[in-house]
């Protein structure tokens, strides 16, 4: 437990955030023909105030939120490809670490109350700043509501001579309580050549390892790799284990940034693969269920949502960033949503 252990930083306030009717949503655009009771959403504003405005209808109802912020990297992220004249599509600097400290921990904060009881939480920080954003989950979700850490690996140019290469990026997952959707079978790992090379035998049911039953007593009990004729023998003692769909899945990922060769790539700096939020979306909810991703940026998280029949709600601040989101997800068969903006920014 780390009760009594809390991140300080100067001026941290922890004040409950409360729903406000002033921020009010308004619709700009529809698009595609509307569920009118739970519609998919792309809104424009400051996730504070958006996610404050939808507390009013959605508290305790979204199923999994996957949050990639700004890391703190002090950085101005431009568009790949942008003319020096144009403008940033967001800002990564802050005046202080405690600045940024309290701005996520006041988005994690609704975060956790716009989660459904069984909710999920994905955080996608890098070196800069998980290693605090560990201390305010536990603080906000409680130490015995972490799950994973996820260690993202991908490639891309090497850089440095003066330390190991940064090539990962961190995903931090909580759920509201003990009881939460977890899929492995559709996220399961490729077996290795190796493990592949050990099923020698095939039947029409597929390739497969002969073994000994775990019968006390058995000369073969539990061995591995038994002789064939033994069950001819002995069939009482052995049995056929087949080769399944893969291993159960790690908490480590092997998954290419999407590159300069990818169709997918928008051209929205800091864009996450779409394999990336499929493996999160396949493992961490159901068809039907609602995602949310209140830093939506080129719009990754709400393209799978769309394309795996997840519902959807996407924030982000951004023009790039919402037009990059709205064409992309125009441009995929399913997009059926409404273009939202804010309107008043008040929070009591
Ligand atoms: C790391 S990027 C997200 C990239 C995204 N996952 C993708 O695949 O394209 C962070 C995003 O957070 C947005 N952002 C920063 N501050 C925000 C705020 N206060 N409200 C809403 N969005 C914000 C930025 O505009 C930026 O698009």
């Amino acid at each position: 437990m780390t009760e009594g252990v809390r991140l300080e930083w100067d001026g941290k306030h922890t004040a409950q955030i409360e729903f406000s009717p002033l921020p009010v949503l308004h619709v700009v655009e529809k698009i595609g023909t509307q569920d009118a009771t739970a519609p998919n959403r792309l809104i424009q504003g400051d996730n504070l105030a958006v996610m404050s405005a939808l507390l009013g209808e959605l508290r305790g109802k979204i199923d999994l939120i996957y949050l990639d912020p700004p890391f703190f990297t002090g950085r101005e992220w431009k568009a790949r490809e942008a003319a020096p004249n144009e403008p940033s599509a967001f800002t990564d600097s802050w005046r202080t670490l405690g600045n940024y400290l309290q701005w996520l921990f006041d988005r994690l904060t609704l975060a956790r109350d716009l989660l459904s009881e069984t909710g999920c939480l994905y955080l996608h920080l890098s070196w800069h700043s998980v290693h605090y954003a560990k201390l305010l989950l536990d603080e906000i979700f409680g130490v015995e509501r972490f799950q994973n850490e996820i260690v993202w690996c991908y490639r891309e140019a090497i850089n440095s001579k003066k330390r190991w290469n940064r090539k990962h990026d961190t995903l931090l997952f909580y759920t509201n309580s003990d009881v939460f959707t977890f899929n492995p079978d559709p996220v399961r790992e490729p077996y290795s050549e190796s493990s592949i090379r050990k099923f020698r035998h095939a039947d029409e049911k597929g390739k497969y390892r002969l073994m000994g039953r775990g019968i006390v007593g058995s000369p073969l009990r539990s061995k591995r790799d038994v002789a064939p004729e033994m069950e001819t023998l002995s069939p009482e003692l052995t049995f056929r284990h087949y080769l399944g769909a893969g291993t159960l899945p790690l908490d480590y990922w092997f998954i290419d940034i999407e590159n300069q060769a990818s169709p997918l790539r928008t051209g929205y700096p800091t864009q996450k693969p779409e394999a990336l939020l499929e493996r999160i979306l396949l493992a961490s909810t159901n068809p039907g269920d609602l995602v949310a991703d209140f830093c939506c940026g080129s719009g990754t998280t709400l393209a799978v949502a769309n394309r795996l029949d997840r519902r959807w709600i996407g924030c982000d601040l951004g023009d790039l960033a919402i037009t990059t989101s709205r064409s992309r997800l125009i441009a995929s068969t399913a997009a059926h949503f409404r273009l939202e903006t804010l309107i008043g920014n008040n929070l009591k």
